[in-house]
């Protein structure tokens, strides 16, 4: 496997893929890998030569957040990648994003959901993904559906700057449990996780209502949010949105998505379901 820490070095060995008629099957990351990105890597195989990057993007953490503590391991990381096969690890200096003037922002849907908790985040994340994809020029991209907003947002971004690359979604992973797959997970410690379980657990049962017959946005969302609150989580959000995240749904429906945001022991998850 190539690391590449150098943006021009990147640049040439894309352009020198794209040459030879290679597809280019990108995954950027912040690191500390688990099971969730194997997951986008193994979809990236089918679909072309796998670059994965691995930076912790700064412009994307706010002030508070835990930008110093985010977990690293990138010496694991690397052999993870090197087991999966994988050709190219694109590893950025902090000068990527560094002196930036011109960041990207989109403020209709950067004001709902996430973007209400954290300002800035969408901000530095559609900057540091538009700066990759002008980097690695891939054919598809692959993201995960944990973070619903981020994919969307992604999604639009593409369409609004005409970029040929194909979003590709892919579905959430999740620890026997139902916990979703998330770096931030290794801030729990083993009772603590158990507990972090019935976060998703608590959005299931939401769906099993809907299923059940129950339709109103506000049946459905107070009995969940009593459950994770009696469980010691600290909602920031938990709505019910149509899946293009335009509207908050009175009325469900089936293909609405139910997202969440909560902190538990100071580690913030986020998760969503789909109804159906
Ligand atoms: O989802 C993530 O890990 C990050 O937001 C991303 C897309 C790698 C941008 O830093």
């Amino acid at each position: 496997m190539k690391i590449i820490t150098n943006i021009a070095e990147m640049k040439k060995i894309s352009k020198d893929l794209k040459k030879s008629s290679r597809r280019i099957s990108f995954i950027p990351t912040m690191g500390k890998l688990h099971n969730g990105h194997v997951k986008l890597i193994e979809k990236g195989k089918e679909y072309g030569d796998v670059i994965v990057s691995i930076f912790v993007n700064p412009a994307q953490f706010g002030p508070d957040e835990d930008f110093n503590n985010y977990p690293r391991d990138f010496e694991n990381d690397s052999k993870i990648l090197k087991d999966l096969n994988i050709g190219y690890l694109f590893h950025p200096a902090a000068d990527i994003v560094k002196n930036t003037e011109t960041f990207l922002i989109d403020p209709e849907y950067s004001n709902r959901l996430e973007g209400v908790f954290r300002p800035a985040h969408f901000q530095g994340v559609l900057t540091i993904v538009m700066k990759l994809f002008c980097i690695i020029n891939p054919d598809f991209a692959f993201f995960g559906l944990k973070d619903y907003q981020q994919y969307i947002l992604i999604k639009k971004m593409v369409e609004d700057y005409f970029l040929d690359i194909e979003v590709m979604p892919v579905p959430t992973v999740r620890e026997k449990c139902g916990l979703a797959m998330s770096s931030r997970n290794a801030y729990f410690n083993e009772d603590d996780k158990k507990i972090a379980c019935n976060f998703y657990k608590s959005l299931k049962k939401t769906a099993d209502l809907f299923k059940a017959g129950e339709t109103s946005g506000e049946k459905l969302t107070v009995s969940t949010i009593k459950e994770l609150i009696k469980s010691g989580f600290k909602i920031d959000y938990l709505k019910i949105m149509d899946k293009g995240l335009n509207i908050e749904k009175q009325s469900v429906e089936a293909g609405d998505i139910l997202l969440a945001a909560a902190r538990f022991k100071g580690v913030r998850l986020i998760d969503n379901i789909f109804f159906e």
